[in-house]
């Protein structure tokens, strides 16, 4: 099973931080927010983790490649530990494919259909961060125990951020597991079908694919991923898995990249985790 990890968009909330800066390659504590999706990526048993990345994105690229020059100035000067974790890094076994133009989620994902072929996939954002490595994992078992469906991470969201998100109506079939009945894209909250907000975690079945293909963009002129997965209804079994929020967290905006570095940082510091260089 690959893992794809769409980090082609533009990061408009960030500029100007992120005109010549990928919003990926932003600091949360101690590396970019996209090497811990590269690791749950790795972690979660996918066989390739694959960046959806675009032409100008060249520092993602970059931090995940070997340079043996920095790691020998290093070790010259005896700091083979930080020599050790640019070693790791540029070790991480990450491949590429290309959207040549930002329009939308679905259309990153699409750019990858070749690599995904007949079989199931994980989606993972790359600007949203599961430090535990534990989610994949849950939705993965959601899966099997359903024939191979779909299956998207979603989390209770307050009344006031429910227009931010995807947001799932559905059944709840067994304890936080709901057969999925629609999907409406940032809806008004009054249109709002539920409070379960998509949190970017999927585990998809390859037909989605064909279906991005014909889909007209939708909210904010983009190929939408989730408008595709409410087509995918028409043909096939979608679940949800409502996730703990403490197990999750946003990147996507100022606000909850400052969130989730002191929260991140707090717990690394509880759990003396915070190393000294
Ligand atoms: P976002 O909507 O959060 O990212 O997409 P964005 O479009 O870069 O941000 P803003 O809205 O302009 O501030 C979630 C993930 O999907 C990727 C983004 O890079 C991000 O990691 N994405 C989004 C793509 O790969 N391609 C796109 O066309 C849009």
């Amino acid at each position: 099973m690959k893992a794809l990890i769409p980090a082609a968009g533009l990061g408009t909330r960030f500029l100007p931080a992120t005109k010549a800066q990928p919003k990926e390659m932003l600091l949360v504590v101690d590396r970019p927010a996209i090497q811990y999706v590269v690791e749950e990526g790795l972690a979660s048993g996918a066989d390739e983790v694959i960046i959806i990345n675009s032409y100008g994105k060249k520092a993602i690229e970059e931090h995940f490649s070997p340079d043996p020059e920095l790691v020998k100035i290093l070790k010259e000067r005896g700091k083979a530990d930080l020599a050790a974790l640019v070693e790791y890094v540029g070790s991480l076994n990450v491949s590429y494919v290309y959207q040549t133009e930002a329009r939308g989620l679905g259309d990153a994902v699409c750019c990858a259909a070749n690599e995904v072929g007949d079989e199931r996939f994980y989606v993972l954002l790359g600007d949203v961060l599961v430090p535990k490595n534990n989610m994949l994992p849950q939705m993965k078992v959601v899966s099997d125990a359903h024939g191979g469906a779909s299956v998207i991470a979603v989390m209770p969201v307050p009344d006031d951020q429910v227009s931010r998100f995807g947001v799932i109506a559905g059944v709840e079939v067994s304890n936080g597991v709901w057969k999925v009945t629609k999907l409406v894209e940032k809806p008004a909250f009054e249109d709002a079908p539920s409070n379960l907000g998509v949190f970017g975690r999927y585990l998809l079945s390859p037909r989605i694919m064909e279906i991005l293909k014909t889909i007209e963009p939708g909210v904010g002129g983009e190929i939408q991923l989730t408008d595709a997965l409410d087509a995918l209804l028409a043909e096939e079994e979608v679940y949800a898995l409502v996730i703990d929020p403490n197990d999750g967290y946003d990147t996507g905006t100022p606000e909850s990249w400052l969130e989730t570095n002191n929260t991140l940082f707090e717990l690394r510091k509880s759990e003396n985790r915070i190393w000294a260089r």
